[in-house]
């Protein structure tokens, strides 16, 4: 079963066919993130634009050869969340190459496509997972029981953890997009440890909700602090909360399996720390993370999703939802 999956929520314009839900044959991803780098974050009609220029390049790309469309059995498409301008280039392609082909079209959540990422691995993820969705713009912790069955357990109240980094690392100048920047200054600290604390939000209290935008706060009250050892006690603190909440959800929903996923759980120290925890913790649970390049935003795992989540719509009745949330689960019905 080969699945060509296109992806344009936000300011990447991605185009991959994936085999069986699990096997990539070929992934492009075209990002405008350096033109953005300019303003320190997305300009949407600049990134749509970008993106109505990129998406027939980025396609053909993925397909190779006019031939490879006839060993296609469906297309896939991003139909939200995400940006209305960016999403409906995705979509209306997606639509036009439905029917042009004659393809059964699979629309698909944003949020359930980067989970997925954890299926285009050797290591099949046991079920009933605990899923920490970490991405710019959504922090959630998410109960899959089984494919296609999600719920909601706790997410963020402001700022989700990606944004937190970005506007952080705005404040510092250290750069856009702000996770890998924080990570590299983390990196290159020489400060000695213990010196500053920033808060950790919310970390005793009871339920699964995050709240971080209080740190955007924090660490501007503290612009003395050297920056390379403000973005480590940033990361330290961001992390501390993610790892802490998403054991207790593993624990109290006895599951089988923690996935990471979105373009935050490309975060050494968030891989690290959580892989230590569950070790420390005795939970038999198996920790899953996706290679780096698929943790932030690809057309991989939207390819992957429709797979396991096989439930094509007439793309006369697809429409791009820029809202959509994880309880609207696969957006079957779109
Ligand atoms: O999943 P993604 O590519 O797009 C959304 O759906 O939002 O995630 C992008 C977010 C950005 O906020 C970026 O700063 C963050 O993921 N990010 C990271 C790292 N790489 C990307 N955050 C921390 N550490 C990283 N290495
Ligand atoms: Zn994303």
């Amino acid at each position: 079963m080969n699945i060509l999956g296109i992806e344009t929520s936000c300011d990447e314009t991605a185009a991959a066919i994936v085999a069986d839900g699990t096997k990539i044959i070929s992934t492009i991803v075209a990002s405008s993130q350096a033109m953005h780098a300019k303003f320190g974050g997305i300009i949407p009609e600049k990134a749509a634009r970008e993106q109505l220029k990129a998406i027939i390049p980025v396609i053909a790309e993925a397909l190779g050869s006019r031939e490879k469309v006839q060993e296609l059995d469906a297309v896939a498409v991003t139909v939200g969340p995400g940006l209305i301008g960016s999403l409906l280039v995705g979509v209306e392609t997606a639509k036009a190459l439905s029917l042009a082909w004659n393809k059964p079209l699979i629309p698909i959540n944003h949020l359930v496509g980067h989970i997925y990422a954890n299926w285009l691995t050797e290591d099949t993820p046991q079920l009933p997972a605990i899923v920490l969705l970490v991405s710019g713009g959504h922090s959630e912790l998410i109960l899959m029981r089984n494919h296609g069955d999600f719920t909601y357990v706790g997410g963020t109240r402001d700022d989700a953890a990606g944004e937190c980094f970005d506007k952080c690392a705005r404040i510092l100048n250290l750069g856009y997009p702000g996770g890998p920047a924080i990570e590299k200054a983390a990196d290159e600290t020489r400060e000695p440890a213990g010196s500053l604390r920033l808060p950790r939000p919310l970390i005793n209290e009871p339920g699964f909700d995050f709240s971080f935008s209080g740190l955007k706060t924090a660490v501007s009250r503290t612009k003395d602090t050297e920056p390379n050892f403000l973005a480590w006690e940033l990361q330290e603190a961001v992390t501390d909360v993610l790892v802490k909440k998403t054991l207790t959800a593993a624990r109290e929903y006895a599951v089988k399996s923690v996935l990471l996923a979105g373009g935050v759980a490309a975060n050494k120290k968030l891989r690290e720390k959580m892989a230590r925890e569950i070790e420390k913790s005795g939970l038999a649970v198996t920790l899953h993370v996706p290679p780096f390049n698929l943790c932030t935003d690809n057309a991989a795992y939207i390819a992957a999703a429709a797979a396991f989540n096989n439930y094509p719509v007439p793309p006369i009745k697809i429409d791009a939802i820029p809202s959509l949330t994880i309880d609207n689960g696969l957006a079957k019905v779109a």
